[in-house]
């Protein structure tokens, strides 16, 4: 296992895979978990995902990515779309309570209901702000970096995407109606010999660029 820092400065976004090799049934499994575990704020996972390998797949998804993209999406390995909730409804959050009940979260009733209801109160919160579906897309992109960081450290090289167009995405999916929105795209799989973005070297603004200490 390679430590976090190589792993932070040799993942890299690949524009071409090698189509022959595929991710393994198992690892591909590795990977929807360091989605489904990411966190998010109040726990409210506020995402949905679809996955496809198939030519299949990629044939039904392909209409909604622009030309530039089209080899990252053809010669993958695997694809997930993902997708965060434009609604928050009671069922929805009840549903999230109920869930950490059952692993075991609360060692009280009144610690349920006081997470319970400050889960409900932020989500209201931005509901009433106006700025709900910004809030859980954020919350989706945690959930894809952990999906590009995870992948790397399994030696599989990733895409993120959010070059596509997502009306059309939500419409080939069906997510009208659903309360759901598609918001990016991963490709996976493995690098291309000839790809060329895989020997240019990073480029990162400076540590005086980006940092100030407050201490
Ligand atoms: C949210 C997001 C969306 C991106 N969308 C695309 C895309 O549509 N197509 C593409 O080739 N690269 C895309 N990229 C890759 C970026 O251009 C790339 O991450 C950036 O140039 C830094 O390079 P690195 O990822 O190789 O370190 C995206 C990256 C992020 C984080």
């Amino acid at each position: 296992m390679k430590d976090f820092l190589q792993i932070s400065k040799e993942r890299y976004t690949t524009k071409h895979y090698d189509a022959t090799k595929k991710i393994s049934d198992k690892d591909f499994e590795t990977l929807l978990e360091f989605l489904r575990l990411a966190p998010s704020a109040v726990n409210v996972q506020p995402w949905y995902f679809y996955t496809g390998s198939t030519q299949k797949a990629k044939d039904f998804i392909l209409p909604c990515i622009p030309d530039f993209n089209i080899p990252r999406v053809e010669e993958s390995s695997h694809f997930v779309v993902i997708c965060a909730r434009t609604e928050l409804n009671e069922d929805f959050l009840n549903s999230l309570t109920v869930k950490e009940e059952k692993d075991g979260r609360f060692p009280s009733e009144k610690i349920k209901e006081a997470i319970d209801s400050h889960r409900k109160s932020f989500s209201n919160m931005h509901k009433d702000l106006g700025d709900l579906k910004e809030w859980t897309a954020k919350q989706a992109y945690i959930a894809m970096t952990a999906l590009l960081y995870g992948a790397a450290s399994m030696g599989i090289d990733s895409t993120p995407i959010e070059g596509m167009d997502f009306d059309k995405a939500d419409e080939l999916l069906g997510l009208k109606g659903k309360g759901l929105k598609t918001v990016a795209m991963v490709t996976l799989g493995y690098r291309s010999q000839d790809d060329s973005n895989s020997t240019r070297p990073k480029s990162r603004l400076s540590k005086a660029q980006v940092f100030s200490s407050l201490d």
